[in-house]
């Protein structure tokens, strides 16, 4: 059986309490994030990710390889490799993500505010869509490069106003001279949830119109 198949088949997901868990996976693999939809673990010994969708949302797998395939040779995205109903190969990438960044007090510069929007630029004119790019979906490796990630929703047609709302944030804020650097992980979790809550209203509101 192919290589990434069996690893991909050694991870078992379980939902307990409602909650995404793993119970089970290959000595190869080493768990390194999580999110809304997947689990992600380095192999170890190479340079490779493996993502492996929760159980029930494994057309987000093919989707995402799909949106991979088209933005393969820009150079802010990581390389696809392979592929399987329920999960994708991709660049392990070292660094931090900007959540991480921020709780870490690593320094985020307008340079790779910059570099964000020109990897957004690139995708747009392949004729993407790029949406759901928030702080945990872009790293900054340790020679200063940005990468992004979960590419599963830049297809979708709806807009999405994260990105340009946390760009709004760092130059009406964190660029300020005496705005702090360094927040912990409750506080911007918390914020999340509050801008979340907003987020889904304004939605609301500019579909209904008359209401
Ligand atoms: N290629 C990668 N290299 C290093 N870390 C990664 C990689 N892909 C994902 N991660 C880590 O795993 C987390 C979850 O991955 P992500 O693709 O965003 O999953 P989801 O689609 O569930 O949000 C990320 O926030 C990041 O910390
Ligand atoms: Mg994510």
């Amino acid at each position: 059986m192919n290589f990434y198949k069996k690893l991909a088949e050694s991870v078992q997901i379980q939902y307990i309490d409602g909650k995404p868990v793993v119970v089970g996976q290959a000595d190869s693999l080493k768990l390194i994030g999580v999110g809304r939809s997947a689990f992600v673990f380095m192999i170890k010994n190479t340079t490779k990710a493996m993502k492996v969708f929760f159980p029930g949302l494994h057309n987000i797998a093919m989707e995402e390889a799909c949106v991979y395939q088209m933005i393969k040779h820009i150079d802010f995205f990581p390389n696809i490799y392979e592929s399987g109903s329920n999960y994708i190969v991709i660049d392990y990438i070292e660094g931090h993500t900007l959540f991480e960044c921020l709780t870490l007090g690593i320094p985020i510069s307008e340079k790779d505010i910059k570099e964000i929007d020109f990897a957004l630029y690139l995708a747009r004119k392949k004729g993407l869509n790029p949406s759901d790019v928030h702080l945990r979906n872009i790293i900054i490796t340790p020679k200063g490069s940005i990468k992004i990630i979960d590419v599963a929703r830049f297809r979708q047609s709806k807009k999405c106003h994260q990105w340009e709302d946390i760009k709004s944030a760092f130059y009406h804020f964190y660029l300020k001279p005496h705005f702090p650097k360094r927040f912990p992980a409750i506080l911007l979790n918390g914020i999340a949830y509050l801008y979340k809550k907003i987020y889904q209203k304004r939605l609301y509101v500019l579909n209904h119109p008359f209401i």
